[in-house]
């Protein structure tokens, strides 16, 4: 492939804003689309291609925004349509494209659609969801658990059936095998392509397909991984039978045949959010032909432990898996994960930072990454997240909190008068964007120079991957190459020093460290790399390797 066939979704990286959490344009504590429209310049000067905005919908706001009692609006605290229509123009002047959350699998039960299923068994959209009788002694269907814990099946008492939910009881899941909801759900995404949105991100989008017969899922014995991140006893069942039933790919077959026929002048994207631990089935996402997502998700790297060798093990099953022309895609968290900074702690943090910024793939930054933020402590009285308070431990509120713009109080999020909807880490007065805009060996200067470094070498935007072998474990060196110009990377995972011993590579010349200190010419024979470490090193061009 030659770099001038790529396209932007391949070429570009793409921001993920929170945007309760980005900034809040009317003093209310919550961010929303007016503060997201004065932050464009900041996005722009930072380097990125395309943003993905979660959620932003009318919403009784019980999983923030992944409830939607309406998918062709605006919540009215996060801002209406027509400020919506200008983010996405102003955007696009400045060459930044929007892609937007899709809520495919569940509705809010507030959405006028569940509203009109729910009033009696004989509604003429009774069956746009879920429905099922309760078992002879009154017990749900079957044994399916809902991810927020407890049964994914919730009694509605007034017309004695059970409805399915796969998340939060409140949001019941749409039933796709039904046309009507295809029909439906297919107008919302017509609506946006129209408004001149680039792209979908899709919320859960394997589950939207389960065993027409709802059989039981078995029981997970031995206590495998069966989910990528401990979840209570959601993870005592192997999930067989409550999402992914093969006919999920007719549907997304479809989507693709939706956007591409809206793709002629702008072209439209659809990634998938799907965590599947079997990658083959995960790679069937991309389609049999590449005619369903453009990438589904890959959390490869927030699920591998932090070492080199996993890390590497991972890529490098990512890659192996690839069907040819299916183009990867690597993220480091989102606003389900921990932070990056606090899981890896903030040294690696910026292994991390160029990892990611030299993989061979589309990469999806976390706002807030780029300056290093961590998670908050939470206090229990400020708890948000439903997931919190249902499945202990493994709350997403300390990975949602206001982004951290100069050191005054709130961050420069919202006004110092208004309490923000979720607390403000302590460190924010070393870690934000004023203050490390300002210094050359910054978090946020590493990134904003990795992001330049990637957009003007070729070989990283769009070049091919080779793991480079015989280097110390703690080190996961790797080069990248296109049409002859070759960048070899070489990370420090360990916070000792390391020396990398690659004579048949000669010399190469230093382009970055994750200090930021040193651009020189180096001898790869005995190259030193310094306690956490990463550097991207140029070669002498060759004409293939
Ligand atoms: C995945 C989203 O990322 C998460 O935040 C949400 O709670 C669930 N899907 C349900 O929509
Ligand atoms: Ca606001």
């Amino acid at each position: 492939m030659t770099s001038n066939q790529i396209l932007w979704w391949q070429r570009g990286v793409i921001y993920q804003i929170y945007p309760r959490s980005f900034k809040d344009g009317n003093a209310d504590g919550i961010g929303d689309l007016q503060g997201m429209l004065a932050q464009l310049d900041y996005l722009t000067w930072l380097g990125v291609d395309a943003i993905w905005i979660s959620p932003f919908y009318p919403s009784p706001m019980v999983d923030f925004g992944y409830d939607v009692s309406n998918y062709t609006d605006v919540d009215p605290v996060l801002g209406d349509l027509a400020t919506f229509d200008e983010l996405l123009q102003q955007a696009h002047q400045r060459n930044l494209n929007i892609i937007i959350d899709f809520v495919i699998n569940h509705t809010s039960d507030q959405h006028p659609w569940f509203l009109a299923s729910h009033t009696s068994r004989n509604a003429p959209k009774r069956d746009w969801y879920v429905w099922a009788d309760a078992k002879p002694d009154g017990s749900p269907p079957n044994n399916w658990l809902s991810e927020f814990g407890g049964s994914a099946w919730a009694w509605d008492p007034a017309t004695q059936q059970y409805y399915l939910h796969s998340f939060d009881k409140k949001q019941p899941d749409l039933n796709w095998r039904n046309p009507q909801v295809k029909a439906a759900m297919f107008d919302v995404v017509r609506f946006w392509l129209e408004r001149s949105v680039d792209g979908f991100r899709i919320d859960a989008a394997h589950f939207i397909m389960k065993d027409p017969q709802l059989r039981d899922n078995p029981p997970n014995v031995g206590g495998k991984r069966v989910f990528y991140k401990p979840m209570g006893d959601y993870n005592s069942q192997l999930h067989l039978y409550d999402k992914g039933h093969p006919d999920v790919h007719n549907v997304y077959r479809e989507l693709r045949q939706l956007l591409d026929s809206y793709s002629l002048e702008q072209l439209r994207i659809a990634i998938g959010e799907m965590h599947i631990l079997n990658l083959e089935e995960w790679a069937s996402y991309y389609g049999a032909n590449l005619d369903e997502m453009h990438m589904p998700f890959n959390f490869g790297l927030v699920t591998a432990d932090w070492q080199a060798h996993a890390v590497r093990q991972s890529v490098d099953a990512f890659e192996a898996i690839l069907l040819p022309g299916a183009w990867p895609n690597y993220v480091l968290g989102n606003h389900d994960e921990p932070r990056i900074a606090s899981r890896v702690g903030s040294a690696q943090a910026r292994i991390a930072m160029m990892l990611l910024l030299t993989l061979r793939g589309t990469p999806t930054l976390y706002y807030g990454d780029e300056i290093g933020m961590h998670d908050a402590d939470i206090p229990p009285e400020r708890v948000q997240d439903p997931l919190a308070k249902s499945v202990p431990g493994v709350g997403r509120d300390p990975e949602r909190t206001p982004m951290q713009w100069d050191s005054s109080p709130n961050a420069g999020f919202c006004p110092p008068t208004v309490e923000p909807w979720l607390p403000i880490p302590a460190d924010y007065k070393q870690l934000n964007v004023a203050v490390e805009r300002d210094n050359p060996h910054s978090m946020l200067s590493l990134t904003r120079a990795l992001l330049d470094i990637r957009r003007t070498t070729p070989a990283l935007s769009t070049g091919s991957y080779y793991p480079i072998e015989n280097v110390p474990n703690a080190c996961f060196v790797y080069l990248r190459e296109l049409a002859g110009q070759l960048c070899l990377i070489a990370l420090n995972f360990s916070g000792d020093e390391q020396v990398l011993s690659l004579p048949e590579m000669g010399s190469g010349r230093i382009v970055i460290s994750t200090y930021l200190d040193r651009e020189e010419q180096v001898d790869l024979a005995a190259f030193h790399l310094r306690s956490n470490e990463g550097c991207i090193i140029e070669l002498p061009s060759s004409e293939g390797v």
